[in-house]
């Protein structure tokens, strides 16, 4: 999960990485407001900034230096509302503006392909960061970070030291560098990035810009990280499949897919995409029922994708292990009744595996006018495909 810039901030602060105030605001009086208490810490200058989840804020326009309250309430004015590469600003962070000697960058990040951490550092940060590691690399420092170490003096020392920092300011880097490190640490992140890390007029060493990566797979062991969560970003048929512990991935295309196990329902993924390339039809989803493929599971899967508007058909491909075909085919049976008036689009059910017979049987005993029975996944990807393509 990635965070917003203010929240990066907020946990910056916590773990005692010096940042500067801010405050979010979503309408101009508020960043009016917010300008003017901020504000007061230095001297009326304040710097509003878009709250997006990309990067290059400043060069589109999303960062901005405010010279009195009524020049912050005019610049989020512009600012609130703005496309920053496909993302609309809905939020503007109100900051204390900082007189800039240096600007610098530093990164710790999961790299996975050593199976180990990495931090980088210049002593040219900004905004070109990026232009900086194609043109010069060796102005970007990279070392390897044991995970059982971390950033300790001498890890710190050898990063200052790479990044060509002369011993003053190397001297205030370092336990910048090893707070960061605990932030990384102690958040289970995979990416933290500060660009840029400024040193002041007075020589303070700031952060004035984060980027978090948070590893969601710890979240059992942080339970404030979901306060963090976006949900207005999340698809609405995502956040009930997630609340009904459904394996489910939105895509852009109209027939629905639901199977058991992920290998098999990729797969369905691929043969759909080439049956429906005749009829411009494409899946319209992901959606593991995994191996409970019982009544409830296969009624709050079809609720789901039923609720997609796009989806005209669905194609139910099982195939039947620990869990029977029959046991399925009985699941099917148990959702049409549950779902009753509202399952209204197709289904294409193939089955096959573990007791297929008896699940066949029980379909076509059922002899529901929505249900079509196919015995291949081809000859079922390609009546799915159709239905789509008639509807
Ligand atoms: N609080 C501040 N006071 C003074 N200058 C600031 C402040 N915040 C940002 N700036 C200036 O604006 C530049 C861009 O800001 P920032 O790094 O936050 O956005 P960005 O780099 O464009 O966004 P992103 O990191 O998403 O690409 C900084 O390099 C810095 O020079
Ligand atoms: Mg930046």
């Amino acid at each position: 999960m990635d965070l917003f810039e203010y929240q990066a901030r907020d946990m910056f602060e916590k773990h005692g990485v010096p940042v500067l105030a801010g405050k979010t605001a979503t309408t101009p009086a508020e960043a009016k407001a917010a300008a003017e208490e901020i504000g007061a810490k230095s001297g009326g200058v304040t710097v509003v900034k878009a709250q997006v989840k990309t990067g290059g804020r400043g060069k589109a326009g999303g960062v901005k230096v405010a010279k009195s309250a009524d020049e912050a309430e005019q610049l989020a004015g512009e600012i609130l509302g703005m496309d920053i590469k496909g993302h609309t600003v809905g939020t503007v962070m109100i900051a204390q503006g900082a007189k800039i000697a240096e600007e610098y960058y530093f990164s710790i990040l999961l790299d996975r392909a050593n199976r180990s951490y990495l931090a980088m550092s210049s002593k040219e940060g900004g905004m070109d960061i990026e232009q900086l590691a194609v043109e010069r690399p060796e102005a970007l420092a990279k070392i390897e970070i044991d995970p059982n170490v971390g950033i300790d003096d001498a890890k710190a020392t050898e990063i200052a030291t790479a990044s060509g920092f002369d011993e003053e300011t190397g001297a205030k880097v370092i336990p910048v560098l090893q707070k960061l490190w605990e932030v990384y640490r102690d958040e289970d992140a995979t990416l933290v990035e500060v660009n840029p890390l400024v040193k002041t007029e007075d020589g303070e060493i700031i952060a004035l810009d984060g980027k978090v990566t948070l590893d969601e797979n710890a979240d059992f062991r942080h339970e404030d990280h979901e306060a963090l969560e976006d949900k207005s970003a999340t698809d609405p048929l995502e956040a009930k499949a997630k609340e009904k512990g459904l394996n489910y991935v939105k895509l852009d295309g109209q027939v629905g897919i639901i199977g058991n196990g992920a290998g098999l329902v990729m797969s369905t993924l691929d043969v759909v995409a080439y049956a429906g390339e005749q009829y411009g039809v494409k899946p319209a989803n992901f959606l593991d029922i995994g191996g409970g493929a019982n009544a409830q599971v296969m009624a709050d899967g079809l609720d789901v994708i039923l609720n997609d508007e796009q989806v005209k058909s669905v194609f139910v491909n099982v195939f039947g292990g620990i869990t029977a075909c029959d046991e399925v085919a009985n699941g099917i049976k148990g959702a049409l009744e549950i779902l009753g008036d509202e399952a209204t689009k197709p289904l294409v059910v193939r089955l096959d595996g573990n007791n297929v017979e008896e699940g066949r049987r029980i379909l076509d005993e059922l002899d529901h006018p929505l249900v079509t029975q196919v015995d291949t996944m081809d000859g079922a990807a390609a009546k799915a495909a159709e239905l789509a393509a008639n509807k």
